[in-house]
């Protein structure tokens, strides 16, 4: 059964609708709620870069949209012109944002299912976009579902369950990732506690994931992310289960910073570290974490906090806004297919080949 999340006050991450896209502004929730028009590609990569629109997966759905918004607006009537259009516009909108690989596949398809349509004008190349656009966003959907359901097991009735950053509906245009095992447990009556990793600097975690949670009724505790190894050293973490932007072939994991010091904690009090996501997300042609691209972001994203400079003025400043989580550290990965287990390079590659984990 596909499961809609309880967002009653929420509008759609994404939508499509009277060939306009609408992205709902995800910078100001939970106190502010605003969904805007993307009416050129410039505005589409501007909401991707600037985090209006994020989360992978919600990222490459909305690459994909965003391609048809710029050939809508850009449409030579001639099919060899259009591709060398199309192709300039993804390369474009590829530069948003480096480390979430679902922003390259969902280009990609959108590149390979304009060169194999058979369609010789601009107009109907145009709709045969659309309409790949639009498939890949009733997948992300459906995909989020079946993540749920292949997840839904770890859940432990009377459990705590850590997660960081937001991995949720907000993050897909479906129920999550990494949320998607928690919304299917709680719709099948289980009674269990969620942490929520406030998740510095930009707080996805206080602002987005304890916010869909509590709409969707669970039972959500928000801490700062310095609090998760206390909480664990106290018993009260079960299971941690994140998101993630881009998983190399050997396992490796690339998730919002802060990742990588709860992977490591769990390893100590030897709690069980989940990663869920689509197949979308795992990059085979990427051979390890090492040769994941990590964005560093603006300095004062961590010198101010909620608009006001905390820092002193001058101060040096890093923010790479991802880590990577060596596979060593990784139980498991929750994909629509199953759930991945060590050793990942070779059982990775087996899910392409037999759809379904070793
Ligand atoms: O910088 P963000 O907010 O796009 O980072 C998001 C994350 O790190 C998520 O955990 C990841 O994209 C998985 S989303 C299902």
């Amino acid at each position: 059964m596909a499961l809609q999340p309880n967002h009653s006050s929420l509008p759609p991450t994404i939508e499509w609708r009277d060939d306009t896209l609408y992205l709902l502004d995800q910078t100001r929730l939970p106190q502010v709620c605003v969904v805007e028009a993307a009416d050129s590609v410039e505005a589409v990569w501007r909401a991707i870069h600037e985090l209006r629109v994020r989360g992978a997966p919600a990222i490459g759905v909305a690459a994909a949209y965003g391609l048809c918004v710029a050939m809508q607006r850009d449409q030579p009537a001639a099919r060899d012109a259009f591709l060398t259009r199309l192709e300039q516009h993804a390369a474009y909108l590829d530069s948003a944002r480096p480390t979430a690989v679902n922003l390259r596949w969902a280009l990609e398809r959108m590149l390979a299912h304009a060169r194999g349509d058979a369609a010789q004008t601009g107009a109907a190349l145009y709709e045969a976009l659309v309409d790949e656009a639009k498939r890949i966003h009733r997948e992300d959907i459906e995909l989020c579902a079946r993540i749920g359901e292949a997840g839904r097991a770890l859940i432990e009735p009377g459990s705590g369950v850590l997660t960081h950053c937001n991995a949720g509906a907000l993050a897909t245009t479906g129920i999550g990732t990494a949320t998607a095992p928690l919304y299917c447990a709680h719709r099948d009556g289980a009674a269990f506690r969620v942490y929520a990793d406030e998740t510095r600097p930009l707080l996805q975690g206080a602002r987005l994931t304890a916010y869909e949670l509590q709409q969707a009724g669970l039972d959500v505790t928000l801490i700062t992310d310095s609090m998760a190894p206390a909480l664990m050293s106290q018993g009260l973490i079960d299971l941690v289960i994140v998101g993630t932007d881009r998983v190399a072939a050997n396992g490796d994991v690339a998730n919002k910073i802060g990742t990588l010091g709860v992977a490591i904690a769990a390893k100590h009090f030897g709690i069980p570290f989940y990663v869920a996501c689509p197949s979308s997300t795992l990059d085979l042609r990427t051979p390890s974490g090492a040769d994941i691209v990590i964005e560093e972001r603006g300095a004062e994203e961590v010198a101010q906090l909620a608009g006001r400079r905390v820092a002193p003025e001058g101060m040096k400043v890093r923010n790479p806004a991802f880590d990577v989580t060596p596979h060593a550290l990784v139980t498991g990965i929750v994909t629509e297919l199953g759930i991945v287990r060590a050793p990942f390079d070779t059982n990775l590659a087996a899910l392409f080949k037999t759809g379904a984990p070793a």
